[in-house]
């Protein structure tokens, strides 16, 4: 399962990268706000920054502002060509299902983005979507269950051999990154935070402190 982070903050990406287990990012308009990056000059350079991060061979998920098919295709056209890196991320309404066939045809990577329903996870792979974010975070915000979604997409695509990748998205916690991964999850994307709090376990440092504890016992 690939990692990915949530967020267009350049800290928490240099830090992730630094890791070693990055293999790509995602952003959205809410998070691009978040940085305070407004403005298409400066929002396709912090693309072109993020991408220069993480380096070669690893996606970077650009969400188009548009909500008709036309202004997708053009935006989505100027983002892919900023960098190698660069995937068009396009929302799940009729036109996005539209412009993602396009792109398909026209070999431009894309994530299809705020999906919560199996039937909206189908479309999106026969348009030739290249990655599908169903938002666990949000379905369970509602009372719903989230990670059940996930199993039911992996069902129907296994079973349809779509190449779609299933990429779990709002997810909040390091114990959604684990369930997404039982699920059938191929990418997890999700902020900083939830990765690191997979590294820790007190018996970990119980241990750690230990070993130290007696190796400085025997050699003084
Ligand atoms: O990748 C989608 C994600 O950014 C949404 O997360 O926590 O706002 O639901 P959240």
């Amino acid at each position: 399962m690939l990692f990915f982070v949530d967020t267009a903050n350049l800290d928490h990406i240099r830090e992730a990268s630094e890791l070693g287990i990055l293999d790509g990012v995602t952003t959205n308009p809410s998070l691009m706000a978040k940085e305070g990056v407004s403005g298409e000059k400066n929002i396709l350079k912090h693309y072109r920054d993020i991408c220069a991060i993480v380096g070669e061979g690893r996606d970077v998920s650009a969400e188009v502002i548009a909500t008709d098919f036309k202004g997708m295709v053009e935006e989505g056209k100027r983002l892919a060509d900023l960098h190698e890196n660069i995937v068009v991320k396009v929302p799940m309404i009729r036109e996005g299902v539209k412009a993602i066939a396009y792109f398909t045809d026209a070999g431009i990577r894309t994530n299809c983005t705020l999906v919560f329903s199996a039937g909206q996870a189908l479309l999106a792979a026969k348009a030739g979507a290249t990655y599908l974010s169903p938002f666990i975070g949000r379905i369970d915000d509602i009372g719903w269950d989230g990670m059940a979604l996930i199993k039911e997409i992996a069902e129907i695509y296994n079973n349809s051999g779509f190449d779609t990748a299933i990429l779990a998205a709002s997810i909040r916690s390091p114990l959604h990154i684990i369930e997404a991964a039982k699920a059938g999850a191929d990418v997890v994307t999700c902020p900083l935070s939830a990765i690191l709090g997979l590294l820790n376990h007190p018996l970990t440092d119980i241990g750690l402190e230990k070993f130290l504890e007696d190796h400085r016992k025997a050699n003084g």
